[in-house]
């Protein structure tokens, strides 16, 4: 790794564990991770895949967890986010990807960047697509969703670029639900 990739990768924790750290605040207990520590390869599994609680999420609220180094995005949408988003015609959209890790074929159409076909679960790698700052959530931004304060991106209520420098939607990680409450990243 050089100096510059060092620095920077020092740089985002800092910007995440700030944002973290408010986060659990208002998120409370419950929401890290259920990754077996009895497990002598817990370690390495924990690396390439983690199942999160979600039990407690209501509508209108997300959690933040972090998964291979980098804050995950778990938000339940009130059904206002979810038509604001689905209204959104694709041609006013920057980036045209779903930018899902599931599926990179798939168009920036809400229902291709959520995890449920209701479109209630909005999960995604809370890094900003221009120079990785992590952004601010819960309505935030000129689209009521996500800004990233470092050089003004607005991303909507689907975690989609919609103005500022940003070139890219959020990034969807591979992700599913295992039963009614359990997410698994990776
Ligand atoms: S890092 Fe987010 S706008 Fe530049």
């Amino acid at each position: 790794m050089s100096h510059a990739e060092d620095h920077e990768g020092t740089r985002r924790d800092f910007l995440y564990y700030a944002t973290a750290g408010a986060g659990a605040v208002t998120a409370g207990a419950a929401v890290w991770p259920l990754v077996n520590q009895m497990n002598p390869s817990a370690d390495v599994q924990a690396l390439s895949s983690i199942r999160v609680d979600v039990a407690g999420v209501n509508p209108g609220s997300q959690i933040s967890v972090k998964f291979l180094g980098k804050p995950v995005f778990i938000r339940r949408r009130t059904e206002k986010e979810i038509e604001a988003a689905r209204e959104v015609e694709l041609s006013a959209l920057p980036d045209q990807n779903a930018q899902n890790r599931n599926d990179m074929s798939l168009d920036a159409a809400d229902q291709n960047r959520t995890l449920d076909e209701a479109g209630e679960w909005l999960v995604m790698i809370g890094v900003c697509t221009h120079l990785g700052c992590v952004p601010i959530g819960d309505g935030a931004g000129d689209f009521g969703g996500w800004f990233c304060p470092c050089h003004g991106s607005h991303y909507d209520t689907a975690g989609r670029i919609r103005k500022g420098p940003a070139p890219e939607n959020l990034w969807i990680p591979v992700a599913e639900f295992v039963d009614d409450t359990t997410i698994q990243l990776g």
